[in-house]
Order: structure tokens, then C-alpha cells, then sequence
């Protein structure tokens, strides 16, 4: 049986669908048997006892009513699944995009992301079969033989038996089958989730392929994977048909011997006519649930994998998420307040802080002790590779640090409720990913409830209204997937306005390596300038004039930190800043 621990918590999301749709089968069964008992019974009367035809009306009036009552029943029995369908991978859907949100992008570039949406999209899908016709389906196949097989032991026990032993014998065999297929199960997932991580990864990376003339080598690998999965396909296929096949012979033989026990037991008078039909009408009702779930093993096959592949996401560790409602320090200035929030920004905290890649030998950062003001700019410059990135993340709790704290207004981070957290901190940089088809769409998520006045007083201060006018729908312009119609330098204003707006008390600007044109710096210059009024900045600068407009600079290299101090300060000790502006290393 394909069955694992965590389908029992999905189908709790929906207990009554689910009892609906097992109700719904076992019933089935229930009305076939009434009505082949009724045409037995029928049969009896009118050809063997030879009784009055109105004696047999009424029972071939049961009969009928059975047939209909199963329609209503096999309908009513779609209508539940589809119901436990819906609420599963209504809920599964939910979870994994609470996990994914919670696991954050430090968890997710570990990952292929083309592993985590083949999952998502597709693993949540192939979940529909496995728990709307598989699980019930196995459900239905215990009870009702169960019950059949003990009625035909009361009725005629060595063809109950019988019945018994062959419908016993088909699960049994299971296990076996299980390993096999269990294991082919998850090959044929990974055979897919690779495939589909690998399409992705071409498609996201097509100019680089191009660039690097290395479209065939891609084309060859995706050649291979398409060829894996064609072979885990035939394979599952060529399981699915023996088990089938041998699945039927078991049935076949158990009829045969039920069949030929019940015409011994007329002949040697062990049984009357009526309970030989009986049994011979009735053997197939015992198998029939049994074949049935043959016929979903197909959906049990995919969705058992789809569902491990669901659980690795959902049972990955994941950082400290505490309850709604927990306490934020005083004078954050969380989003409450909007872009009329009073910010004084937060004080900010590294604390011996050392932290390691995961899979990563070396560590990125080592024992950063680093305190930046309330309200103050503090900009982190150091060669490529020298630890600013990770940690700004381990700010934005992307990771937690291995050892030390990162503390905000004196609170460790880890012990705060994490979207809370993420919701105080505003990244500007021109990789941010414009989500939502419009600007406005964008900007709404920051504060949902903006009027239009709002939305165009930050695009203003954001320096992006120039950019909005040069759309032809202004701010309710499609922009394609993650804004790709607007530039680097207009996605960054973007996400300027888009910092106003949330009210963010904490920023982190991730100066952009590449040159804007004049105009486009200035106006992006300006916005950040007025931005970081009033907010506490943690700032990566690339260039010594965006560095020297900080108010204190700190220099990482290796993952440590040399110096810290303020922008002459540092140019007049002669220290480290001083040497790597002198071999134009850090600001390229
Ligand atoms: N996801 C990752 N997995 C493993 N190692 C990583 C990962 N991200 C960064 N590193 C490593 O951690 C170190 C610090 O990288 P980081 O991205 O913080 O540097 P950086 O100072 O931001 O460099 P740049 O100026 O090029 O952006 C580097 O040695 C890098 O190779
Ligand atoms: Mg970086």
C-alpha cells in the first residue's frame, strides 16, 4: 500500500469529505449487493420455485431501486472527493507557502529553485488522485470485503473461505510490490523534478547560455533527463500493468474456486440453489473494491512521491517563527504607521557574529562585532566575496548566525516574530523583484490600503514619476514577469517608493555595481538621500562617493572585520580603507 504517515494529517483537513467519500463507496458496494441478492432471490423464486411472477415484482422493484440508489450514490461519492480535492490541496498549497515564506531565501538557494515549483505546482497536483480516489478507495477495499468475506463464511463457510483467502492473498502480496514500486515511485519524481529544475534553470539563464555558446550542452543534458523520465514512465507503466494483470488472475482464480465450491455444495446438497447464486453473483462484489484500487494505483504511484517531496519542504527546519502578536520593541516604528510613521530608526547589533554557508568550508563571516546608531548610515565595503551580502542576510534573518546575536534596539532577532521582523527592514536594490503585475500592485502590498494620493507622493519623493509617466497605463501599466519592462534604475526607484510607503524604520541598500546614467544617479541618489532620513541604514557600497556619504564606514575582508570609523577618519589613518581605495579594489 502507498501509504505514508503524512496523508493521515492532509486528509484530516477535511475529516467529513473524507468519511463522505468512503461512506460513499462502502455504500456502493451495499447496493450492489442488495441488488444481486434481489436477483437472486428473484431467480429463486420464478425459475426454481416456480412461484407467481407477482411474488417476483417486488423483488426485481428492489433491484431497480438498488441500481438508481448506486447512481445517486456514485455521484454523491464524486461530489465528496472532489470537496476533500479541494480543501487538501487548498490547505497542503497554504502550508507550503507558509513554510517556503518562514524557510526564507536563504533556505530556497540551497535549493533548485525549479525543485521547489515542480513540487508546488505539479507535487501538489499529483496529492489530487492520491487523496480523493487512492486513500478512500484503500479505505473502501478493507472494510467492504472485510464484511462481505465474514457474511459468506456465515453463508457457505469453505467458499466464504475461499473468497477470504484470495482477497487476503492480493494485499498480501503488496509489500512486496511496495519496495519495488515504492522506490521506483520516487525515481520516477526525481526523474521529473530534474527535468523541470533543469528546464528552468535553462530558461532563467538563456542569456548567459548564449552568451557562453553553451545552449547544446544544456540541449544535451535536458536530452538525458527527458530520456530518464521517458524510462521511469515506461517502467511505472510496465509495473502498473503486471500488478494489474496478476491482480486480475487472483480475482479470476478466487471466482473460479468460490464458483466451483458453491456448484460441489448444490450438487452434494451442502446448499440450496439460492445460496449457490448467491455466492456466484456475490464473489465479484468481494474483488470488485479490491480491482478498483488496482485502478488508482497509478494516482497512488505519483501522489506517494509528490507527497514526500511535499514533506521534505514542510518538515525542513525551520527558523524560530513566533506566535501573531508577539512583542515588537518600542519605537520600531513597525508598519503600523505608514509613510507618516515617525521613524527615529532602530539601533542595530552584531554580536560576535560567525556564520558558514551551509555546504560552504569556509566561513563567511567571523566574529563580527559591529554597533550602528539609531538613525544612522553605516556603509559596508570590502573586496567581492568579503561577507557584506550575508551579513545584510543574516539581518534580514535569511540565516541565523552559527555563533553570536544580532540584536535590534537590544532584542536578539531570533527571538522575534519573524515577519514582524522582515516587515521592518526595506531592501533597495535593482535586483529587487517587482511583484504583482502593476506598480500599483507592488506598491499595494506594502500598504494595502493606500489611496492613489499616497501611491503618488512616494513616487514623487521616490524620484518615479518620471518613470510611471513613461508607461502608457501609468502606474496600472502590465509589467511582465518581476517587472522585466522596467530597468535596473527605475525597478530601484520602484522599490524607493515602495520603502516610503511601508514605513520601514530599517534600510538596506544594496548600491547597485553597475553605472546608472547621470540623470538616473542623481534622481536615484536624491531618493535614497531623502529615504534615509530619519531610518537607520545598513548600506553595500561599491563606490568611494556613495562610501564617504555614509556616516561611518566599515571594512570586512575575508569575513572579518578590520576597521570601523568615520569616512576621514578611516582615509586619514592610512589603515586598510585607505590602502584598497589606493588599489581601486572596492569601489569598481
Ligand atoms: N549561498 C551560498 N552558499 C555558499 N557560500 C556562499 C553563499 N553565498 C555566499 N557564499 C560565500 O560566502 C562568502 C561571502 O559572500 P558574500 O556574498 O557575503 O560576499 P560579498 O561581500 O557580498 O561579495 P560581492 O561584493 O561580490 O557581492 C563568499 O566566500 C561566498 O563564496
Ligand atoms: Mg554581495
Amino acid at each position: 500500500m502507498l501509504v505514508i504517515p503524512r496523508a493521515v494529517t492532509y486528509v484530516a483537513a477535511a475529516p467529513l469529505a473524507f468519511a463522505g467519500t468512503v461512506l460513499a463507496g462502502v455504500a456502493v458496494v451495499a447496493a450492489r449487493v442488495t441488488l444481486l441478492g434481489s436477483l437472486a432471490l428473484a431467480i429463486d423464486r420464478a425459475l426454481i420455485q416456480a412461484r407467481p411472477f407477482a411474488e417476483v415484482t417486488p423483488l426485481l422493484v428492489v433491484a431497480s431501486a438498488a441500481g438508481l440508489a448506486e447512481l445517486g450514490i456514485r455521484v454523491l461519492g464524486a461530489l465528496a472527493a472532489a470537496r476533500l480535492s479541494t480543501r487538501v490541496l487548498g490547505q497542503v498549497r497554504a502550508r507550503l507557502v507558509a513554510a517556503l515564506v518562514e524557510l526564507g531565501p536563504g533556505w530556497l538557494r540551497g535549493q533548485r529553485a525549479g525543485r521547489v515549483q515542480a513540487t508546488v505546482g505539479d507535487g501538489v497536483e499529483a496529492l489530487q488522485g492520491y487523496v480523493s480516489a487512492y486513500l478512500p478507495q484503500l479505505a473502501v477495499a478493507t472494510i467492504a470485503p472485510t464484511v462481505l468475506v465474514l457474511l459468506g463464511i456465515v453463508i457457505d463457510p469453505p467458499a466464504g473461505l475461499a473468497a477470504g483467502i484470495a482477497a487476503v492473498l492480493l494485499p498480501l502480496s503488496k509489500p512486496l510490490w511496495t519496495r519495488l514500486v515504492g522506490d521506483r515511485s520516487r525515481a520516477h519524481w526525481e526523474a521529473y523534478a530534474t527535468l523541470s529544475a533543469r528546464m528552468q534553470e535553462a530558461l532563467a539563464g538563456m542569456p548567459t547560455l548564449r552568451l557562453l555558446d553553451a545552449t547544446g550542452d544544456r540541449r544535451a543534458e535536458i536530452a538525458r533527463d527527458t530520456e530518464r523520465l521517458k524510462r521511469e514512465n515506461r517502467s511505472g507503466l510496465a509495473i502498473s500493468l503486471i500488478a494489474y494483470c496478476l491482480a486480475t488472475v487472483a480475482v479470476g482464480l478466487g471466482t473460479v474456486v468460490v464458483t466451483v465450491l458453491a456448484g460441489l455444495g448444490l450438487v452434494s446438497g451442502r446448499i440450496g440453489p439460492l445460496t449457490a447464486l448467491v455466492l456466484v453473483l456475490g464473489v465479484a462484489e468481494v474483488f470488485r473494491p479490491l480491482l478498483e484500487l488496482e485502478s488508482f494505483w497509478s494516482a497512488g504511484f505519483r501522489g506517494r512521491a509528490a507527497a514526500e517531496a511535499i514533506d521534505e519542504i514542510l518538515g525542513a527546519p525551520r527558523p524560530l517563527v513566533m506566535s501573531a502578536g508577539s512583542e515588537v520593541s518600542a519605537g520600531s516604528g513597525v508598519v503600523s504607521g505608514g509613510c507618516s510613521a515617525s521613524l527615529g530608526g532602530p539601533a542595530v547589533r552584531f554580536e560576535r557574529v560567525s556564520f558558514t554557508h551551509p555546504g560552504s568550508a569556509a566561513a563567511a563571516l567571523v566574529g563580527i562585532d559591529l554597533d550602528i546608531a539609531p538613525g544612522e548610515t553605516l556603509a559596508l565595503v570590502g573586496r567581492s566575496g568579503a561577507g557584506k551580502s550575508t551579513l545584510v542576510h543574516l539581518l534580514q534573518r535569511w540565516y541565523d548566525p552559527d555563533q553570536g546575536r544580532v540584536l535590534v534596539n537590544g532584542q536578539d532577532i531570533a527571538t522575534i516574530e519573524l515577519t514582524d521582523h522582515r516587515h521592518r527592514i526595506a531592501v533597495v536594490s535593482q535586483d529587487v523583484h517587482l511583484l504583482g503585475s502593476t506598480i500599483r500592485d507592488h506598491l499595494l502590498l506594502a500598504r494595502p490600503d493606500a489611496e492613489d494620493a499616497m501611491l503618488l507622493d512616494v513616487l514623487h519623493r521616490a524620484r518615479a514619476l518620471d518613470v510611471v509617466a513613461g508607461l502608457p497605463d501609468g502606474i496600472d501599466t502590465p509589467l511582465g514577469e518581476r517587472g522585466a519592462r522596467l530597468s535596473g534604475g527605475e525597478r530601484q526607484r520602484i522599490a524607493i517608493a515602495t520603502a516610503f510607503l511601508s514605513g520601514a524604520p530599517l534600510l538596506v541598500l544594496d548600491e547597485a555595481t553597475s553605472a546608472l546614467d547621470g540623470r538616473t544617479e542623481a534622481a536615484v541618489m536624491g531618493a535614497v538621500a531623502d529615504l534615509r532620513q530619519g531610518r537607520t541604514t545598513l548600506l553595500i557600497a561599491h563606490r568611494l562617493s556613495t562610501a564617504a556619504g555614509a556616516d561611518r564606514i566599515a571594512v570586512l575582508e575575508a569575513g572579518r572585520l578590520l576597521e570601523v570609523g568615520t569616512p576621514t577618519a578611516l582615509a586619514r589613518s592610512g589603515g586598510r580603507l585607505a590602502d584598497l581605495v589606493a588599489a581601486q579594489v572596492v569601489f569598481a
